[in-house]
């Protein structure tokens, strides 16, 4: 998944050759799971028609402020509703025209009222002919449209539709994208952090088909690696058996089936890591021994020896250096008391704590209710939640542990 999935992207085009390209950016933007809406200006629809640009968009494209669908009845077309319904707007290409007019003010078509009326993000690709690049009058709009907070896609230098060669060609569809997308990244809290995230059951075998397991679906520390990736955090988020799926670009998902692979899994990465969540239901005990045959029904009681599994999150918190560790408890009752004595015990910076007596919280549920406690035991109680806004909560106060 892209930083971008989600986001709404306002592509405006203006009247260039380099309007051609704009086809393949709106596949681009479409692909990496953006919402994109076109509007052009009207001398732009001599170089792309709107057809194209509203197929590929699947959303009608406006370049004037009222449609004439029918004589007498007008459709207008808002220009402070786009403007306020993008997230991120991108003028592509952008002429030396359309750049001068935003500099001041002009607003004389759909586009520029659009612009004037966005307060997302605005990006601008500049495309024109090498002289009029460099140009003074040019220069100018460009410094202005950058001290106005616009983000500039520079253009880049080859051959120009005139034949001429030199700067002034708009910048490539594949780099406006990742131009973007890095952009956003780097204002991103959870830039260039690396986080382990544990999740799900384990499983631990008694013969070949059986194993001992818990309910735990994974969800929790799912939602929750899927929040700190969208955040920019590199998450190497290892997991139980679980049904959940997640494809995002951050997150490197490692599968483990017992409380020994996922131990294993936790010490290769913990080093290396800032945060480590441990959101897994692992189990306490194992078979002393697996069978290694199936096996066999008898008439007599059959009586399975277990012996504990590492602890994991004490087992990191003995070796934790500048990691922030953040343990959970499934408590029933003496919650927080017991929530209290895992911090010291484990060297945890915060638990998260879910009570089985709150209704809708703890395993296999889409909501949860918890309380965060950190080491001077202050305690955040928060409402029941969906997992989703759960993991937003928690990846909050994280941030505020990680830049306090
Ligand atoms: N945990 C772990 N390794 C284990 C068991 C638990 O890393 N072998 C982690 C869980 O992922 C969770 C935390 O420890 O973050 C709490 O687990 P819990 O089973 O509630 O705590 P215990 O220490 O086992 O205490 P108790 O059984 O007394 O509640």
């Amino acid at each position: 998944m892209s930083v971008l999935s989600g986001k709404k992207v306002l592509l405006g085009v203006t009247a260039g050759i380099a309007a051609y390209k704009t086809a393949n950016l709106v596949r681009l933007f479409i692909k990496s799971g953006a919402e994109v809406k076109v509007i052009m200006t009207p001398a732009s629809k001599d170089f792309i028609t709107p057809l194209t640009l509203s197929t590929l968009s699947k959303n009608p494209v406006h370049s004037t402020f009222y449609d004439k669908e029918e004589e007498e009845n007008e459709l207008w077309n808002n220009h402070v509703d786009l403007g306020l319904w993008a997230d991120i707007m991108i003028i592509a290409p952008a002429t030396a025209n359309t750049l001068s007019k935003m500099t001041n003010g002009t607003c004389d078509n759909l586009l520029l009222a659009t612009y004037l009326s966005a307060k997302c993000p605005v990006y601008f690709a500049p495309a024109m002919d090498l002289d009029m690049y460099k140009h003074p009058s040019t220069k100018n709009s460009l410094d202005k449209l950058q001290s106005y907070g616009n983000v500039m896609i520079p253009a880049t230098s080859g051959e120009l539709a005139s034949g001429l060669v030199g700067e002034g060609r708009m910048a490539e569809p594949e780099d406006i994208v990742s131009f973007i997308t890095n952009d956003i990244l780097s204002t991103l809290p959870l830039k260039g952090k690396k986080i382990l995230i544990t999740a799900g059951p384990t499983y631990e075998a008694i013969d070949p088909v059986r194993f001992i397991g818990n309910h735990s679906s994974g969800k929790m520390g799912f939602e929750i690696a899927k929040t700190a990736a969208n955040l920019g955090a590199e998450v190497f988020l290892v997991s139980g058996p679980s049904f959940q799926k997640v494809n995002h670009s951050l997150i490197h998902r490692i599968d483990v089936k017992s409380a020994e692979d996922m131990y294993i899994a936790c010490h290769k990465y913990f080093a290396d890591v800032d945060v480590a969540i441990l959101a897994a239901a692992v189990a306490d005990y194992k078979p002393k021994n697996i069978a290694t045959q199936k096996i066999k029904k008898k008439d007599a009681a059959l009586t399975i020896e277990l012996e504990p599994t590492k602890d994991i999150l004490k087992s990191l918190g003995e070796i934790k250096k500048h990691q922030l560790l953040i343990g959970f408890a499934l408590e029933t009752n003496n919650e927080v008391e017991n929530a209290k004595s895992k911090i010291e015990r484990k060297k945890l910076d915060l638990i998260v704590l879910n009570s089985l007596r709150d209704e809708g919280a703890g395993f296999a549920t889409d909501t949860n209710k918890i309380n965060i406690i950190d080491v001077d035991f202050n305690q955040n109680v928060f409402e029941l939640k969906s997992k989703k806004e759960v993991s937003k909560d928690i990846i909050n106060e994280i941030i505020n542990k990680l830049y306090a």
